[in-house]
Formats: C-alpha cells, sequence, structure tokens
C-alpha cells in the first residue's frame, strides 16, 4: 500500500478508477476537499443505486456522514458532553483497565498484544466512558466485527444486508433499551447526558442518540486498538526510538503522532461531489464517488520532508483525523488511551519484542491499518 501512495503520489495525484471512482493522494488537495464541504459532500450514501439498506437509527446520528446544517447542530450537542474533562477524567479507570488486562498475562514471557490489551481496552474504555455495563463487551466484539467489514464506497448492498445490517439493528435495539433506561433514571455519563441536551430547546431524538453512540463505538474501537498495535509495531521496528522514548517518557506523544502518520488507521476518508468540480487539473463530475487517501497525504513530500522517516520532533500536522468540520471528536481519547497502554507496557517489562517467527496478521490495510495478531516477547 505504501509504495501505491509514493507512485501515484510522484505520477497521478489525482485519479479516475473505473470502479471506484475518483482517487486523491495530495495533501493540499484533500485539505481542499475536507474544507470544501458544500462541493465534497459526507453524504455519500446518496451515490447508490439501488439505495443501501436501511441502518435505521445508525444512518440518522452518524455525524460522519451527515452534512450542515444538521451536522453543526449534532456535533455541538455532542462535542459539549464529550468534553476535554470527561476524556481526562477516565485517566485512572484506564489505567485500571490497562493493569488489570496485563494482569491476566503476568508471567507468561510470550503473548499476543492485540488480543490481550489492544483489542479489549478501547472497547472497556468506550463502555465506561457512555455508561453501558461492562460485562456487556462480548456483545460489542460481535457487533464490532460485523462493522468492521463496512467498506461504504465498494460493498455490494446485499452484503450489507446479510452481514452489516442484523448487526446493526440488534445493536441498536440494545443501545434503545439503555438510552430509554437512562433517559427515566440519568446519571452522570456521555449517554445520559446526551439524552438530556437539546438542540433550539428539542431533545434529540431517541434514535439520533443511539447512532451517535454505534458511532462512537464503531470509530472508536478499532482504531485505537490500531494505535497501540502500530506504536508496539514501530517501536520494534525502530529500537533507537524505544530506546529514547524509554529514556525519556516526554517524548512518547511525539513519537504516537508519528506512528499516526506513518500508519493510520484509516488510510482512507469518502465523500461525493454535489457539482462539477477541477481538481489537480481534472474536472470531477457532480454526484462522483471521491476517495481522499489520507494515507497518502501523510507521506506526501511537499508537506513532510523525508517523509518515511520517523522522526519523532515533526510539528507538522497530519491528517490521520482529518480537518475541518468532521475532525476526529475521540482524537484526545486516542491519543490517552494509547499514551497510558504504551507508558505501562514500558514499566512493565524491560524488554518487549515482536516475534516476527510467530502468527503476525495484519487487517486489509485498504480499511484498517493495523495488525490483528501481534505476537510479543517480554522480559
Ligand atoms: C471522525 C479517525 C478514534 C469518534 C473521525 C474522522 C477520522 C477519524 C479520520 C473523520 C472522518 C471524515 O472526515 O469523514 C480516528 C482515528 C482514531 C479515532 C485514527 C484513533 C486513533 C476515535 C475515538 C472516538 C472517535 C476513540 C470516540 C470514542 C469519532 C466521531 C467522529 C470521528 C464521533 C465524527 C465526527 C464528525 O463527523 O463530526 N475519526 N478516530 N474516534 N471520530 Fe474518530
Amino acid at each position: 500500500l505504501f509504495a501505491w501512495f509514493r507512485s501515484m503520489l510522484d505520477t497521478q495525484p489525482v485519479y479516475r478508477d473505473p470502479e471506484k471512482g475518483w482517487q486523491v493522494f495530495g495533501y493540499s488537495d484533500i485539505s481542499r476537499i475536507l474544507a470544501d464541504t458544500t462541493t465534497f459532500s459526507s453524504d455519500t450514501a446518496r451515490a447508490f443505486n439501488p439505495p443501501q439498506p436501511d441502518l435505521d437509527f445508525f444512518d440518522m446520528g452518524n455525524l460522519v456522514t451527515t452534512d450542515p446544517p444538521r451536522h453543526r447542530q449534532l456535533r455541538s450537542v455532542i462535542s459539549s458532553v464529550f468534553t476535554a474533562r470527561a476524556v481526562t477524567g477516565l485517566t485512572p479507570r484506564i489505567e485500571k483497565i490497562t493493569n488489570a488486562l496485563l494482569d491476566g498475562v503476568e508471567g507468561a514471557d510470550r503473548f499476543d498484544l492485540i488480543d490481550s490489551l489492544a483489542y479489549a481496552l478501547p472497547i472497556n474504555v468506550i463502555l465506561e466512558l457512555l455508561g453501558l455495563p461492562v460485562e456487556d463487551e462480548p456483545l460489542f466484539r460481535v457487533w464490532g466485527e460485523a462493522l468492521g467489514t463496512v467498506d461504504a464506497a465498494t460493498v455490494p448492498p446485499e452484503q450489507l444486508e446479510n452481514e452489516v445490517a442484523p448487526a446493526v439493528r440488534e445493536m441498536n435495539a440494545y443501545l434503545l433499551e439503555h438510552v430509554r433506561r437512562l433517559r427515566k433514571n440519568p446519571t452522570d455519563d456521555v449517554l445520559s447526558r446526551l439524552a438530556g441536551a437539546k438542540v433550539d430547546g428539542t431533545y434529540l431524538d431517541d434514535g439520533e442518540i443511539v447512532g451517535v453512540t454505534g458511532l462512537t463505538m464503531f470509530a472508536g474501537h478499532a482504531t485505537t486498538m490500531a494505535l497501540i498495535g502500530n506504536a508496539v509495531l514501530l517501536f520494534d521496528r525502530h529500537p533507537e526510538v524505544a530506546g529514547a522514548v524509554r529514556a525519556d517518557r516526554s517524548l512518547l506523544p511525539g513519537a504516537l503522532e508519528e506512528v499516526l502518520r506513518l500508519r493510520p488507521p484509516f488510510p482512507r476518508l469518502a465523500r461525493i461531489t454535489t457539482a462539477d468540480t477541477e481538481l489537480g487539473g481534472h474536472t470531477i463530475p457532480a454526484g462522483s464517488l471521491v476517495t481522499p487517501w489520507i494515507g497518502a497525504a501523510n507521506r506526501d513530500g511537499s508537506r513532510f520532508p523525508d517523509p518515511d522517516r520517523f522522526d519523532i520532533h515533526r510539528t507538522t500536522s497530519h491528517l490521520v483525523f482529518g480537518q475541518g468540520i468532521h475532525f476526529c471528536l475521540g482524537a484526545p481519547l486516542a491519543r490517552l488511551e494509547a499514551k497510558i497502554a504504551l507508558n505501562i507496557l514500558m514499566d512493565r517489562y524491560r524488554d518487549i519484542a515482536v516475534d516476527e517467527t510467530g502468527s503476525l496478521e495484519f487487517e486489509n490495510p485498504r480499511q484498517l491499518i493495523s495488525p490483528t495478531r501481534l505476537p510479543v516477547r517480554v522480559s
């Protein structure tokens, strides 16, 4: 994938794939797409003919695929409850969950880092943040796996209907039950506050709350797992970086930004044009699917000198969390979880080495850049 990014950046930074539509690779073109939400709509469902299956509430509260003005209204409510304070307040809980998960492999000198830590930590944290019962984690594993197969730009409607829609509907029904419970007996969690929040004097619809909650589970789980797994992987491949970070933990946040830039969990976004437009010398007609490859933009040499180098002192902002009105609401949480997880791993183990002879496996990198099995040897 990275070799393809390099060759497209060098030869065809805007390219029309006959089946998958317009593919865009350069930093400044992608920045322009993300800034111009009128021409480049996020409501990609309108590209499908026949339409995609109705995923009930998931579509209603799905900020990522909602355009202004409703996006602005929904986002202001959600960011008002999803505050920096709510996130930093989770620090002791994130530490506790991380330690409990690593206690599970105490004494072992080899384990799968994804299975033992990176997969479970973000689910548990999101359940905690939302105020949902932590013992329901196994349900979210099943739903998360079904949702993980969604590739809005290419998945045929039948596959969505047969494989994804049943899981989404089941999750919606579960969340609706909790939203109704919390409306009656609110507590101090994000879900209760969403249930009590108003837009222009009107409460959010139950369906919108369910949709936002489902999105949070979906957007916040696999991505954070990927960040933690990618960090352990890249630290192993760059021992000089790992050594420097071990010696001076204040370097960890900068190193994690480089992990994100070099191995962005979501390598691409999706948009659809609402009018004919010019990009990189091409005319893109109205109604075209556009794929901004943020994974490529983050290696664009015109923005990042020596782009493939792991340089923890870079200050240039990357596009890993998007840009503009849809900028990731969970970025502070993902960064906090990864920082805590890596710090605790380094406190517990003098050495963490990826066992290349073990069953190292990866997700399809066009959808999620992440190991799905990461065997490590620890001492
Ligand atoms: C939006 C990436 C973690 C919740 C986005 C977008 C990206 C992204 C690229 C923009 C999508 C677009 O413009 O089409 C990531 C990455 C993460 C991460 C790489 C981890 C490393 C999280 C977490 C949460 C979360 C932990 C919540 C707990 C959201 C939400 C949006 C979003 C609600 C929609 C914002 C909007 O459309 O206004 N994320 N995300 N994300 N993310 Fe994240």
